[in-house]
């Protein structure tokens, strides 16, 4: 079946998906490359990955692989991760102009003007950041180890953390952190998640289970409608997209509502097909994480282009904070 990009249905047909797949394995294995795909990217790029999986997972991997190069199916940041992670291999990324709207929300001038205003407050950044910021960061985090992150700082000592309010607001919630500042930044995909949205298919579907990325606009409600009782708190979870994976994997649940962006429902659907995994907006699709197609991946493993440059002084800074990242939380594909 050949469907639009931006869904989590199969772009090619099955013939022309082995033949391009064979000769991305192929090329990769000459080159002595591994290829990462994020649970965003396309279905081909997904199955074609030798690892697929969340930001946590992608860079430990990025850390440890013996390959000489990366080839990264994922947006800048992540990219820029794997390279501070590993300075001396090569990682390519497909397209260049993948961004990512939530680490366009604050810059390294504005991060240090809010240092300034804060003398010795911790600064925890998402690794949805660009590395200019990591920079200037004490401990990076990821949606699956943000709060044991915060929990490793010391209960007295101020935190700032940025750039995602919705993670933040979550973060402090199960943390019961007062002391935290939280930068006013989000994605556009993941904020436009709304609570209307919760409340159409939890109506239409009252028997789901609902896992809810925690950059979702509508997490707070969701937390909300769990106290007021119009949510079962047994049957709703707040997960990085690799602790939606790892659900999806054991759920008995016969139909899962997803709030995040919809190309994970590749990954939920091959994993169980017992159950129906329904997108809570199917409409939330990162059009960055869509520029790393099939083609384009083809092309920067023929031609070997992409390759990410981090300054090195930047890199250096950065590293420690990604370091002390990968260290904290479970080492699967993610978790809570
Ligand atoms: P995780 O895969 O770490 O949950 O991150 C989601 C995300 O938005 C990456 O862009
Ligand atoms: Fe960035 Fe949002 Fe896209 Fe993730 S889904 S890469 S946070 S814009």
């Amino acid at each position: 079946m050949t469907t639009a990009l931006g869904t989590d249905r199969p772009t090619m047909t099955s013939a022309d998906y082995h033949r391009w797949a064979a000769e991305v394995r192929s090329l990769a294995e000459q080159r002595g490359a591994v290829i990462l795909a994020h649970n965003y990217q396309v279905p081909e790029i997904q199955d074609v990955a030798h690892f697929t999986g969340d930001s946590l997972y992608l860079s430990r991997i990025a850390a440890q692989t013996d390959a000489a190069i990366i080839v990264f199916c994922g947006v800048h940041f992540m990219a820029e991760t794997a390279k501070i992670l590993s300075p001396d291999k090569r990682v390519l990324l497909p397209d260049h102009a993948a961004g990512c709207s939530l680490a366009d929300s604050i810059n390294a001038d504005q991060l240090r003007a809010w240092k300034a205003e804060h003398p010795g407050a911790v600064v925890v950044s998402y690794v949805n950041t660009t590395a200019a910021v990591k920079a200037e960061t004490d401990i990076c985090c990821t949606s699956s180890n943000a709060a044991d992150v915060v929990r490793s700082i010391p209960e007295d000592t101020e935190i700032l953390f940025c750039p995602d309010q919705f993670l933040g607001a979550h973060v402090k919630r199960v943390t019961g952190r007062h002391n935290m500042h939280i930068w006013a930044g989000e994605c556009h995909v993941h904020a436009g998640i709304s609570p209307s949205d919760v409340r159409a298919k939890v109506a239409a579907y009252p028997d789901a289970d609902i896992l809810v990325h925690p950059e979702c606009g509508c997490t707070t409600s969701v937390l909300d409608l769990i106290s007021s009782g119009d949510l079962p708190a047994d049957r709703t979870r707040v997960l990085s997209t690799g602790g939606m994976v790892e659900a999806a994997a054991t759920t008995v649940s016969g139909q899962v509502l997803i709030a995040t962006e919809t190309g994970i429902l590749h990954q939920l659907r091959g994993l169980n097909d017992r159950a129906e995994f329904i997108a809570m907006n199917d409409r939330a699709t990162c059009r960055y994480m869509k520029m790393i197609t099939p083609a384009k991946l083809l092309t920067t493993l023929r031609e070997d282009t992409g390759d990410i440059a981090v300054p090195a002084d930047i890199a250096a800074k950065a590293r420690a904070a990604v370091e002390r990242m990968i260290a904290i939380g479970s080492p699967g594909r993610g978790g809570e």
